[in-house]
């Protein structure tokens, strides 16, 4: 085989971050060691072959250079730290968790927000003129926004600031902010990536070198770094991403549609791939938890990105207030779809 020859993302999400010498083992064990012979290292500050292979794989599929951290918030800390901004552009409605933690940032006095609309380009691009970076989320949780990377992006690059992208929505499968011109790209792997939740880890991804070294710097100050078993089982699920997107966006699909004609429904948000659906139930929140007590194969549950279809009314959460009190936020799975119809129209009906 010619060496130039691209792979596709379904195999390099299979054969990246693999041994390959004579004798090694398929796929990288799991290092439980925090300190090495002298010879070797100190496992916070220097990492392992664990961590090292799953960051080999995630940073082949996103074109860049990943470090992994010990969960989505612990990565986003640290491209805080890393960047050191003063001012931040910050989608209005997107993640709770963040959004929170720019907010203590703050509330502190340690940073100014600009908070936009991220689907109003022009917004974003005039707030970005002053600032250092600008955090995108795309698409956005939970009300499933979606931003025009390439065009935010030229105003950002112009505006001399930096582009944070929170791309754990879309997967290293569907979208590669990198090359938009994002400087860093954030996943709660703990979502799709691991996608059996069964545990927490997050990723950054980058093409800049000093901006990799500082991250890395940020894991080893804060100390947040990935469990070994943790950062085996999401190179684990990493392996099997194309599958399960491909069969969750299948499902996706089916019940979009379903879900549009129900007379129960008012609305769906769905930008086309993925696989979160948001919708709007008709007679408000409580309607919307019946649904969420009512079901039997779908599950109440708040996070998302597992091969079960889980869901979960928005509202309820204070930061989360401008959600409308009937959106349900849905992450599909990889169930049969007729069972999933069957349960979810069983409690629309009712
Ligand atoms: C879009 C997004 N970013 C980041 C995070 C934080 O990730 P973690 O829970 O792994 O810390 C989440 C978690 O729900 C998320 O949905």
């Amino acid at each position: 085989m010619p060496d130039d020859r691209p792979l596709s993302p379904a195999t390099i999400a299979v054969t990246a971050g693999r041994p390959s010498a004579a004798g090694d083992p398929l796929n990288q064990p799991i290092v439980l060691a925090s300190n090495f012979r002298s010879g070797g290292d100190y496992t916070r500050t220097h990492g392992t072959d664990t961590w090292a292979a799953l960051e080999t794989a995630v940073g082949a599929l996103e074109g860049g250079r990943a470090i992994a951290f010990a969960s989505g918030m612990a990565a986003a800390a640290a491209i805080v730290y890393a960047l050191t901004p003063k001012v931040v552009v910050i989608p209005t409605f997107s993640y709770l968790g963040v959004r929170s933690l720019l907010s203590e940032y703050h509330a502190q006095g340690h940073v100014e927000l600009r908070p936009v609309d991220i689907t109003d380009t022009a917004q974003v691009v005039s707030a970005a003129v002053g600032s250092d970076v600008v955090w995108v989320e795309t698409p956005t949780n939970p009300t499933l926004d979606v931003a025009d990377l390439p065009a935010i992006a030229a105003g950002v690059n112009a505006a001399g600031a930096q582009m944070v992208v929170d791309s754990t929505f879309a997967t290293p499968l569907l979208q590669r902010p990198l090359e938009h011109g994002a400087t860093i790209v954030l996943h709660s792997g703990t979502k799709f990536i691991g996608g059996h939740s069964d545990l927490l880890i997050g990723l950054c991804v980058t093409t800049d070198d000093d901006v990799y070294d500082r991250l890395v710097k940020a894991r080893t100050f804060q100390g947040a770094t990935p469990g070994a078993l943790e950062a085996f089982l999401a190179l684990r699920g990493l392996r099997t991403l194309p599958i399960r997107l491909a069969a969750m966006q299948k499902n996706a699909a089916v019940l979009v549609e379903r879900l549009r004609a129900h007379p129960a429904v008012a609305d769906v948000r769905y930008p086309g791939q993925g696989a979160m659906v948001s919708f709007i139930v008709n007679g408000g929140a409580t309607a919307a938890d019946a649904l969420c007590e009512g079901v039997r194969i779908v599950v109440p549950a708040t996070s998302l990105g597992g091969v079960e279809t889980t869901i979960e009314r928005r509202q309820k959460y204070a930061g989360d207030a401008h959600v409308p009190p009937g959106l349900l936020r849905m992450s599909v799975g990889i169930e049969d779809v007729e069972d999933l119809w069957a349960d979810l129209d069983a409690n629309l009906s009712r």
